[in-house]
């Protein structure tokens, strides 16, 4: 995987090994979740940051037009995998499987209204 070392580190706000399965404490509150590993990019309820737009490329997932395309099949993958151009990483191992579900479907289902 040639994720950047610091890319995750500064996502999980850890340098602990990636296998280590303690991101927010290993819960498994979707909310928690996404506020540890993913704000930091895609800001805290989903809307990035102007700078990491603009550093990254990083995708709006309150936007319109990605709510009427991801299910939680969709966004579990992208959680495991990252995304195809390796800008955000792969979090397979990093996270358990039942955080991975509870985070997609934060995503999916309750991202857009709050
Ligand atoms: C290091 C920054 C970073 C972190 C951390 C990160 N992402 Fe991403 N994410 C990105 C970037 C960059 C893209 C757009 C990649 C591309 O262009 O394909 C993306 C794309 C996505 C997409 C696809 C959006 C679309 O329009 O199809 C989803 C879903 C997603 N991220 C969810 C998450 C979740 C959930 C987390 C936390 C587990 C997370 N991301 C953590 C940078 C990040």
């Amino acid at each position: 995987m040639s994720v950047p070392r610091w890319l995750l580190a500064l996502a999980l706000g850890t340098s602990a090994p990636a296998c280590s399965q303690k991101v927010a404490g290993g819960s498994v509150d979707g909310r928690a979740l996404f506020d540890t590993a993913c704000a930091t990019c895609h800001g805290e309820r989903g809307t990035p940051p102007p700078s990491m737009v603009a550093q990254l490329g990083v995708r709006d997932l309150r936007a319109a037009e990605f709510r009427r395309r991801a299910t939680v099949a969709t966004v579990e993958n992208q959680i495991r995998r990252g995304s195809a151009n390796k800008l955000m990483p792969a979090f397979a191992g990093a996270l358990a499987e039942e955080q991975i579900t509870a985070l997609a479907r934060y995503v999916i289902e309750q991202l857009g209204k709050e």
